[in-house]
């Protein structure tokens, strides 16, 4: 009774497990990844363990009944070598002599006492060096004779394949993709707000909530540290600042989209009056397309 319980627990344990780790691949996005998804590693080192330590028990209980019957043929279990195959192996694969036989290949020459025994070459290693003569002629007529890829031509392949599948996708999805290339400033209500929000949880810290700067810079004036217009505001955002100012890459954190509704965001700020304006930094930046004549002198002078 106890045995079928036994046998029934472990079963069903086996069809739970092995149908909730099923599952979990087919639903989780990165079901191996042991940072997000800690229980499917739990699952799968579970099942292992148990379906080995049930191997174990039925290896140990198949042991026990060969011993009772030998002890009923009337032999020892304790003088059966179970190791003799293993033995025999390992004898096939070194063709080491045992100490005794090494009479045989003793050689007869006698340094100070030091002497040399003949052995053969274990058969393992003979093996690997043919493997590797195998290898180099092999490896010799296909790069050398046939010329098939390097491993730098694979790679540039492969790279150009990619740019390829990229642009395709660019081509048919315009909008899902927005870089530095492609981004444009938007005006809608619904998209500001969005950047306004995002520029307010993310951004006002450092640069006051009215684009004033603080640690930041100023962002309201006409001059840039890293370029102005929506293309360099977006890679500033997207890449960070220089090194040690203190601005992150938050391509890493926020999505395009929202760079992209930040980016317009913050160009909005362009003319307004902050409450406490921080000094202006950077150069003057002006639209390539704009046909404004303002020098910089000029616009100097408008700030301050
Ligand atoms: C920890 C403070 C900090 C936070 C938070 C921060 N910035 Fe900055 N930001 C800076 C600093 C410092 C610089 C100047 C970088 C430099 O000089 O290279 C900068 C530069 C910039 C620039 C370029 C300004 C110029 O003159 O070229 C833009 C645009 C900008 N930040 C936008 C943002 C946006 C958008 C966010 C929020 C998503 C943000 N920043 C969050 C500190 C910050």
């Amino acid at each position: 009774m106890k045995k079928y319980f036994q046998s029934l627990a472990y079963l069903v344990f086996i069809a739970v497990t092995f149908w909730a780790i099923t599952k979990a691949i087919q639903v989780y996005e990165k079901p191996f990844s042991l940072y997000e998804n800690p229980l499917v590693w739990i699952a799968v080192v579970a099942l292992v363990l148990v379906i080995l330590m049930k191997e174990l028990l039925n290896i140990v209980a198949q042991k026990k009944a060969e011993d009772l019957i030998l002890e009923k043929e009337g032999i020892n279990p304790a003088e059966v070598d179970n190791w003799a195959w293993y033995k025999k192996l390992i004898k096939r694969w070194t063709k080491a002599k045992a100490i005794e036989e090494e009479d045989e290949i003793i050689l007869d020459h006698n340094y100070d006492g030091i002497k040399e025994l003949d052995n053969s070459l274990p058969p393992w290693w003979v093996y690997m060096f043919y493997a590797t003569m195998i290898f180099g002629a092999v490896y010799l007529v296909r790069y050398h004779v046939l010329g098939a890829d390097s491993q730098e031509m694979e790679y540039n392949k492969a790279m150009a394949e990619a740019r390829r599948e990229l642009d395709a996708f660019k081509a048919t999805s315009k909008d899902a993709v927005i870089d530095a290339a492609t981004v444009t400033a938007l005006t809608s209500d619904s998209d500001l707000s969005r950047g306004k929000a995002v520029f307010n949880l993310n951004c006002a810290a450092c640069h006051a909530p009215d684009g004033g700067g603080g640690i930041g810079p100023n962002l309201t004036d006409k001059y840039w540290v890293l370029g102005g217009g929506i293309k360099n505001v977006f890679t500033t955002i997207t890449n960070g600042g220089r090194p040690g100012k203190g601005m992150v890459a938050w391509g890493k954190t926020l999505k395009p989209k929202d760079i992209q509704k930040v980016a317009s965001y913050i160009l909005k700020f362009q003319g307004t009056t902050p409450a406490k304006p921080k000094k202006a930094e950077g150069e003057l930046y002006e639209e390539e397309t704009s046909t404004e004549t303002e020098t910089v002198e000029q616009a100097k002078d408008s700030i301050q």
